[in-house]
Parts: C-alpha cells; sequence; structure tokens
C-alpha cells in the first residue's frame, strides 16, 4: 500500500498535535507539512503560515482549526485537487453549504466527532426517541475551558438524529433564562458545560413520569479523535468526489 502523505491544518492545537503524533507511528501515513497561525519551531514537520507557501502536494488534507481557516484550506483543496477531511466544529449555515458545494468537486469527509461510538450513540438515541415518545429530551454537553463554540456540534448532532426520527417535531432550546413560560413537549433543551480540561462529555436524559433514562459518553484522550480522523484519511482516498461522514465509513 503507498504511502499516504498528509497536510495538517491547525498543526499547532490540541488535535493538530494528537493527529501528527499519531500519524507517526500509524503505518501507511506520513505527515508531510502542516499549516498553523505560526510556526512554534517544535513540529517534525514543515510547517507554514501563508497557504502561497506550501511547495508540498499532499494526498489527503486533515483539518482541525477554526471555521474561517477550513475554509480557506478548503479553497487550496478545492483548487489543488487533494480530498479533504474537516473536523473542525461550529460552522455557520453558510459554510456548511460550501463544504457541500466542494463535495461536487473533491472527495470531502466531515464529521462532528471522530469517535465511532458518538456515531453508535446517535443511533441508540434516535431509536430511544421513538420507543419513549412524549419523554422530555435534554442534552448535557462539557469541554474543556478553551473550547470556543457552544453548542458542540456532536451535541447537535444527537438532537438531529432525535428530531429525524421523530418527524422533525422538534426545536432546540438553548436558552430559558430570559422566559418564564413551562417546558414545551416539543423542545429538545441543549446545555453547554464548560471547564478545566474535560476533553468532552454527552449525556441525552429522556425525562418521563417518575423516572428518566440517560445515555451517556465520555472521551477522556483526544486520541480517540486523531485515530478517528486519520481512519478517515484512509476511507477518503479511495472515494469519488462527494460529502462523506462517519456513517459511510462503517
Ligand atoms: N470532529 C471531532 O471529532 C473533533 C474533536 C476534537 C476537536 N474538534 C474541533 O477541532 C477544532 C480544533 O480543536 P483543538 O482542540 O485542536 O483547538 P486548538 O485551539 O487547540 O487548535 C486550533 C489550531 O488552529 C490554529 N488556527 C487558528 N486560526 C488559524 C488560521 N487562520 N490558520 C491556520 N491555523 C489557525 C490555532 O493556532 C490552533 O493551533 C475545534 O473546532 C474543535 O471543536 C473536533
Amino acid at each position: 500500500m503507498k504511502t499516504i502523505r498528509i497536510l495538517i491544518n491547525g498543526c499547532n492545537g490540541k488535535m493538530g498535535q494528537e493527529v501528527a503524533k499519531r500519524a507517526r507511528i500509524m503505518e501507511g501515513i506520513e505527515v508531510l507539512c502542516g499549516v498553523d497561525k505560526a510556526d512554534s519551531g517544535d513540529n517534525f514537520f514543515p510547517v507554514y503560515t501563508d497557504l502561497q507557501a506550501i511547495k508540498e502536494i499532499p494526498d489527503v488534507i486533515v483539518d482541525f482549526s477554526v471555521p474561517s481557516s477550513s475554509m480557506k484550506i478548503l479553497d487550496f483543496a478545492v483548487e489543488k485537487k487533494v480530498p479533504i477531511v474537516i473536523a473542525t466544529t461550529g460552522f455557520s449555515e453558510e459554510e456548511l453549504a460550501k463544504i457541500k458545494e466542494s463535495g461536487e468537486k473533491i472527495p470531502v469527509f466531515q464529521s462532528y466527532n471522530m469517535s465511532y461510538s458518538v456515531i453508535v450513540m446517535r443511533k441508540i438515541c434516535s431509536e430511544l426517541a421513538k420507543l419513549l415518545d412524549g419523554t422530555d429530551i435534554e442534552i448535557v454537553e462539557t469541554h474543556h475551558r478553551r473550547k470556543i463554540d457552544s453548542p458542540s456540534g456532536t451535541a447537535l448532532m444527537l438532537a438531529e438524529g432525535i428530531n429525524e426520527a421523530l418527524d422533525n417535531k422538534f426545536y432546540y432550546e438553548y436558552n430559558r433564562h430570559d422566559k418564564r413560560e413551562k417546558r414545551s413537549p416539543n423542545e429538545i433543551g441543549i446545555h453547554s458545560i464548560r471547564g478545566g480540561t474535560e476533553v468532552g462529555t454527552h449525556a441525552v436524559i429522556y425525562f418521563g413520569e417518575d423516572e428518566s433514562m440517560e445515555i451517556k459518553h465520555t472521551v477522556t484522550s483526544r486520541g480517540v479523535f486523531a485515530e478517528g480522523a486519520l481512519k478517515a484519511v484512509k476511507f477518503l482516498i479511495n472515494q469519488d468526489n462527494g460529502v462523506y461522514n462517519m456513517k459511510d465509513m462503517i
């Protein structure tokens, strides 16, 4: 098997560093170069701060950065015809539309969560919502103090799965502080907790009469996401143009 040479966008971030570390020991993958706002000088691969200066053409790009940077590296990927794995979260509707459009020109993999278990959780939570129709559903996500977007992309992904399973009857409630009214049966409350170094926890709770049920997923190491992103690299290199996600890979 030919070694796949990757470019890591956001290479100096927590996830970028984790991807580089894993790629170093994973067979069939090599880090060709990285892109970030500044070159820390600590990497074992060349780091670019300007996309125009990149000399190498990678086989696949892996993006763990911020939405504005993802959009720039996406333009670069389309221009150079390089498949891209987008793991960044917090995109606007317009940015998501641009990602979808790019799938007509290159293979694109996008997932708000690169963990296989979370995709299983989405499936279970959607099924449970049907079985427990009529319960009040709340989602609580917890992340480290540095996370800039909220709610997490994964919380939204879980909510969307539940909503699709029940004919899109729900709307999402993020803020009850300004309201003085009872909870609607058609809302899914989504709550974000931020603090410390917590990697990421998602809980979906179904509240019924005198009972409740909770499905919870906890990640204790970023390695889980890095591993998933590198598996997505190996998957994407063999795909035609299109937008893929974890469900396609599984
Ligand atoms: N899909 C998943 O499974 C998953 C898992 C973990 C994190 N994430 C997401 O990945 C992203 C990165 O997470 P992180 O914890 O590594 O964050 P981080 O803040 O540690 O890293 C982000 C990196 O992007 C760089 N960056 C910012 N602007 C840039 C620009 N204009 N050009 C180039 N680089 C730029 C920063 O300098 C930083 O090194 C976030 O959106 C996070 O939510 C996704």
